[in-house]
């Protein structure tokens, strides 16, 4: 299936996209199979989101049968501000109504190998029939300037079978330790949400939606969810060397 590509003005407009897409893929997880499970994103960019999530948009979801994961972490204990669940933690998770024994996160302070391994194990908890993770109602996805998306960085191996991967990364200032969740895991997901912004991700971001596939240079390319669907929010300003032509929607808001 062809992914989606929704162009928004601004973050601010593109962030309440995003946060409408989890509270209608809430619904309808929930009316289907009583439970909602959402994989998060680290870096800048949900930031806006979840801001949202925990504000205007908290009474539209049924926080109770919400399950929260996450798509990769970096190996800090959970109160170092560099870890994503404790980002997530703080701007939405506090301020919601889910219950403790739905948080699911990554140990990064066990180190990348034990932290991935005990993911793995946590992930085959939730897995659906001939599959060893869940099936992931909604994972939101960023992507970095080089292409990486999640935890898997250029160069990284690209015959993974296993759901959960120790990384050793080398990218701007953050933690180099990380885990991620690997393509199986991402592409047997009902829904991404691929968000990316900012005028620096152009170049890149049309590489990826319109260039030679090229996994091994932009593993966001390897992002494909075969039975489901994918949507790429974007901004202007990342969207800007996308081909003319290029089909997208450009969104009001
Ligand atoms: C993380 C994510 C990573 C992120 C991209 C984009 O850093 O936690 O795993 O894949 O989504 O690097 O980051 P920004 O949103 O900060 O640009």
């Amino acid at each position: 299936m062809k992914p989606e590509i929704r162009i928004f003005k601004d973050v601010e407009a593109l962030s309440r996209a995003a946060a409408d897409l989890f509270v209608r893929q809430a619904a309808e997880s929930v009316a289907a199979r009583d439970r909602f499970l959402v994989a998060l994103n680290g870096g800048s960019t949900p930031i806006r989101l979840f801001q949202l999530l925990s504000a205007d948009f908290r009474a539209d979801v049924d926080w109770r049968r919400v399950h929260v994961f996450w798509g990769d972490e970096r190996c800090v204990p959970p109160d170092d501000p560099g870890s994503s669940y404790g980002q997530a933690r703080e701007i939405l998770l506090r301020h919601v109504p889910i219950p403790d024994l739905n948080i699911h996160r990554i140990q990064g302070e066990l180190g990348p190998a034990e932290a991935s391994k005990d993911y793995s194990l946590l992930l085959k908890g939730f897995a659906v029939p001939l599959l060893e993770w869940p099936r992931f109602d909604l994972v939101y996805l960023g992507m970095g300037e080089d292409g990486h998306t999640a935890s898997l960085f250029p160069g990284s191996p690209l015959d993974v079978s296993e759901p959960t991967m120790p990384v050793t990364a080398h990218y701007q200032d953050r933690p180099a330790n990380r885990v991620t969740l690997t393509p199986v895991v991402f592409n047997s997901a009902r829904m991404i949400a691929f968000m990316a912004t900012g005028e620096k991700k152009a170049k890149t971001l049309a590489e990826v939606l319109s260039g030679r596939y090229n996994p091994e240079r932009y593993p966001a390319q390897r992002i494909d969810p075969g039975k489901g669907r994918m949507i790429w929010l974007v901004d202007e300003d990342a969207a800007s060397r996308l081909p003319h032509g290029f089909i997208r929607t450009f969104c009001e808001g």
